[in-house]
């Protein structure tokens, strides 16, 4: 996401306190989605739902911050069929909205949105229309960092490709040679 939460005061006014608290902080140390950082997805689902909240004059203080908070846990992606009870899409809002309620208070409203975030692939039902666009914008920002990884991996590719391409040309005049030498006719190949 572009840089443009920084500059809104009225969002950074909601969660100064929050994005300033360590716990919050570590989330960078964390691989999302295999090519972003924990941080980085949850201010983006954050400030996604916020924009979407003033327009629609709902919560916004709600929205912001039980978005910054709705992946406040502390494992790695990778580990996650290991977190047993009822698998990590289940656990994962619960996990959160637990170590969320360690470093600030949470409105009903705001757990509901931490707890809700994974409707659709779990049977909760979001009760708030807060909720609903906090479980939607995790999964449009989920599909554009999969998409922007996609890119980066394929534009990586075809730099290769390129290289070798220019690699291959720089040695055609000593292939030439090598088959002048061996006696070999082009034309016969
Ligand atoms: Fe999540
Ligand atoms: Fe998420």
């Amino acid at each position: 996401m572009a840089l443009k939460w920084q500059e809104d005061k009225e969002y950074l006014e909601l969660i100064e306190d929050l994005i300033e608290h360590e716990d919050v902080k570590s989330l960078e140390n964390f691989v999302h989605h295999k090519v972003t950082n924990r941080l980085a997805h949850s201010i983006s689902v954050s400030y996604s739902s916020f924009c979407w909240a003033r327009r629609l004059n709902l919560n916004t203080r709600a929205i912001a911050r039980a978005g910054l908070l709705h992946d406040l846990f502390f494992y790695e992606s990778e580990t996650k069929n290991e977190v047993g009870g009822r698998g990590h899409n289940y656990e994962h809002p619960r996990i959160a909205c637990e170590n969320a309620m360690k470093i600030t208070e949470l409105s009903e409203l705001e757990q509901d949105i931490i707890l809700k975030h994974m409707a659709g692939t779990t049977l909760d039902v979001p009760k708030y229309p807060e909720s609903l666009i906090v479980t939607l914008m995790d999964k449009q920002c989920a599909i554009q960092e999969c998409a922007g990884g996609f890119k980066k991996f394929i534009a990586k590719h075809v730099n290769r490709t390129k290289e070798l391409a220019l690699q291959l040309v720089a040695i055609q005049p000593n292939y030439e040679s090598y088959l002048t030498y061996q006696g070999v006719d082009e034309r016969e190949m």
